[in-house]
Formats: structure tokens, C-alpha cells, sequence
């Protein structure tokens, strides 16, 4: 519908540059540019290598999503973009953009919490998220289950990984196997074809005085690593789709097992889960299986909206814009741990994006003469 917000989301929290339109919860343009490639021989993602890559992604990206949304940047009603957590250098680069186009546009700027645009990515595939939803969100740098109330003003955390990010644990084993990066896509392709009851991996956090709903994969990949190195040291051969079917059982096992069980004692109804690992396909099915067992719907967004990009920015802006929540101030800055409690960083509203006359005057004279 022509009235809704229509909004561009900036995304470069780590190394994918991502910049979204949304209108309401229809996705009108998703632009990424990825330095994964540029990481890859490090096993890891270089802070400084993102930053530079971002840098130079950032300008033709926003111009790529402008041109396949068939908006121009005048029509908006607000430029969104990740103020944290993730990264500081790579969050500065797109907060510095999202402030340059939303002062010259004359526009609001709304800086948005990361995980909480992963949770309302899910509006653009399966409409308007219930309230309240229960989100597990699982990527290379996060695995946090969380209650989502109202996303624009009240997200609760539930529990989260006391070690390794889930994401990390894949990429991890995946180097020890010697299957490159990033490791999840692999791991899962090769566990199609192996026994996930192969080898009992432990799964960590889940005796009866763990905390309920936290994660631990750090026990899990020392115990893989060590399972590998003793099938090495006796001159055994590796079975390599049997150790990623049994390793990616434990690390879904544990995930769906909390998540389900958090739903549950929570009364929600509602389970959509997010973040790069989300693509992965067990994962996918287990989740189902339990879910429909428990009597809880599940909403996963297709892989090219789980894993970070710009549309997910965009959604939570629009949303930010649909229920009237304040813009941010022009000072925004970039919190690499800003709290999960925080869907966006509201501004005191001193003298500042509504100054639209000013504005105006200001994108006139300066910038477009
Ligand atoms: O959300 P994302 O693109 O970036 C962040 O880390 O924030 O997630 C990337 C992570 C990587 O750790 C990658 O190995 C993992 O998601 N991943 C997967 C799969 N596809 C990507 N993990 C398991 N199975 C997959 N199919
Ligand atoms: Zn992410």
C-alpha cells in the first residue's frame, strides 16, 4: 500500500554490506556486496579488511537498491541502519552513510539494533510477526533466544551462548576438517550423507542445573577436534560425513530442544528462528518436527533473508516508522554492544531530523548545485 513507510536499511555489522527497501512488510530491494571472499584464507573475518570492503561497497549498493526498488531516495520516509551490536569500525562505516543520506534527503534516521531487525526480517516472508514471538537467533557471531514482546520497544533476552557463537562452532569443525569457510554450508552438505548417531558428541548446557535456555558449543567442538585428532594419531581415516552429521546433530539437538522448551514456559505460540546457521537444513527439519509436537507455529525466512543483509534493517525501520517511534539523533554513533533490549536508539529529539526546512535549504545550496 502506497501509505506505508517506505524505507531503506543499511546493514555492514560485520562483512556483508546490505542495503534493503521495504515498504510496510513488502521487500522491494535486498543489494548485498560481501567481502566473505576476502576473509576466507584468514578462517575468520578481519575487522579491518570489512571496514575498507564496506567502504568501498557502500555507495554502488545503496544506488543498486534505489534502482531495483524503482524508488528514489526523495520518496523515503526514513533511512534505517545498524547502530550495533557487531563490529565497530564495519558499524561506523554504514551509521556515517545512513546519517550523510538521511541529512541530505531531509529525512529521519533510525539506528536499530542488529537482532532485532534478524526477528522482523520474518515480516517480509510471512506477514506481521505475532506478539508476542519467540526468536532463536543463530549466526556466526550470535546465539541468543529471545522473547519478543512488541519488536520495535520490548525484546527480552532468554538465554545466550556462554562461549562460541553457533555459526563459530560450524566454522571451527570445518576448519579442523579442513572444509574451508565458511563452514556451515559445507558441514551441512556433507551431513546429508552421514550418520548423525555415529559418534555421541556431548551436548553442552543441558543437565538438570544448566540454565534452561543458554547455549554452550565450546565443549562440543574440543570434544570433536579431540575425536578427530585420535582417529589422525592412530593412522585411521577421518569419516568426515559421519563427524558432520553427528556434530551438527548435538549443536540442533541443543538449540531446538531450548527453544521449544523456552516457547513452552513462556505460553508463546510462535517460534521463527534466524541468522546465517538458520539456513542450515537439519536444523530446519528438527525444529519443524519438535515444533508441530509442541503446537507451535515456526517461521523461518528463506536462507538469503536469515544470513545478514539490508532488507532486515529496512523492516525494523519500517516498523519503527508504522508505530510512531522516535528518529534518532544526528550524534548516533555505533555501539558494538549495544543491548539486545534496545530495538533502536531513540534520539532526544533536540533540534534535529524533523529541522526539515533546514535540511532542504542545506541539500539545495550544498549538495546538489
Ligand atoms: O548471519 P550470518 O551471515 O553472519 C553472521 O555471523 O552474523 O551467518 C554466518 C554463519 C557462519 O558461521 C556460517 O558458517 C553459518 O552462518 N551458516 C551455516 C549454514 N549456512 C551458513 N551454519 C550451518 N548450516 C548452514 N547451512
Ligand atoms: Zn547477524
Amino acid at each position: 500500500m502506497a501509505d506505508e513507510p517506505l524505507v531503506l536499511g543499511i546493514e555492514t555489522s560485520c562483512d556483508e554490506t546490505g542495503v534493503g527497501v521495504v515498504r510496510g512488510t513488502t521487500l522491494l530491494a535486498d543489494a548485498i556486496a560481501s567481502s566473505v571472499d576476502e576473509h576466507a584464507r584468514f578462517g575468520g573475518v578481519v575487522p579491518e579488511v570489512a571496514s575498507r570492503a564496506h567502504l568501498e561497497a557502500m555507495v554502488p549498493t545503496i544506488e543498486r537498491a534505489l534502482k531495483q526498488a524503482g524508488v528514489a531516495a526523495s520518496d523515503l520516509d526514513g533511512v534505517a541502519v545498524t547502530a550495533g551490536p557487531g563490529l565497530a569500525g564495519a558499524l561506523l562505516v554504514g551509521v556515517s552513510a545512513a546519517k550523510a543520506y538521511a541529512y541530505a534527503l531531509g529525512k529521519p534516521l533510525y539506528g536499530v539494533n542488529h537482532l532485532a531487525s534478524h526477528i522482523c526480517v520474518d515480516q517480509l516472508e510471512h506477514g506481521p510477526l505475532p506478539e508476542p514471538t519467540m526468536a532463536l537467533l543463530v549466526s556466526g557471531g550470535h546465539s541468543s533466544l529471545l522473547l519478543a514482546p512488541d519488536i520495535t520497544n520490548d525484546v527480552r533476552p532468554m538465554g545466550a551462548t556462554i562461549d562460541d557463537a553457533a555459526g563459530e562452532a560450524f566454522d571451527k569443525i570445518a576448519r579442523v576438517l579442513d572444509l574451508g569457510f565458511p563452514g556451515g554450508p559445507v558441514i551441512d552438505r556433507l551431513a546429508r550423507e552421514g550418520d548423525p548417531k555415529a559418534i555421541a558428541f556431548p551436548r553442552g548446557l543441558t543437565g538438570p542445573r544448566d540454565a534452561a535456555y543458554d547455549f554452550s558449543f565450546s565443549g562440543l567442538k574440543t570434544s570433536v577436534a579431540r575425536w578427530i585428532e585420535a582417529k589422525r594419531s592412530a593412522g585411521e581415516e577421518v569419516p568426515v560425513r559421519d563427524v558432520a552429521a553427528s556434530f551438527q546433530e548435538a549443536v540442533v539437538d541443543v538449540l531446538t530442544r531450548k527453544a521449544v522448551r523456552a516457547c513452552k514456559d513462556e505460553g508463546v505460540d510462535h517460534l521463527m528462528i534466524g541468522g546465517g546457521v538458520a539456513a542450515n537444513s537439519r536444523l530446519r527439519a528438527l525444529a519443524q518436527e519438535r515444533c508441530e509436537r509442541a503446537g507451535i507455529r515456526l517461521r523461518v525466512p528463506r536462507p538469503g533473508l536469515c544470513t545478514d543483509n539490508g532488507a532486515m534493517v529496512a523492516a525494523l525501520g519500517a516498523e519503527m516508522v508504522a508505530r510512531g517511534r522516535a528518529a534518532s539523533d544526528w550524534d548516533l554513533s555505533a555501539d558494538s554492544s549495544l543491548p539486545v533490549t534496545e530495538p533502536h536508539v531513540p534520539g532526544t529529539g533536540h533540534g534535529h531530523p524533523h529541522d526539515h526546512d533546514h535540511v532542504h535549504e542545506m541539500s539545495k545550496d550544498n549538495l546538489y548545485s
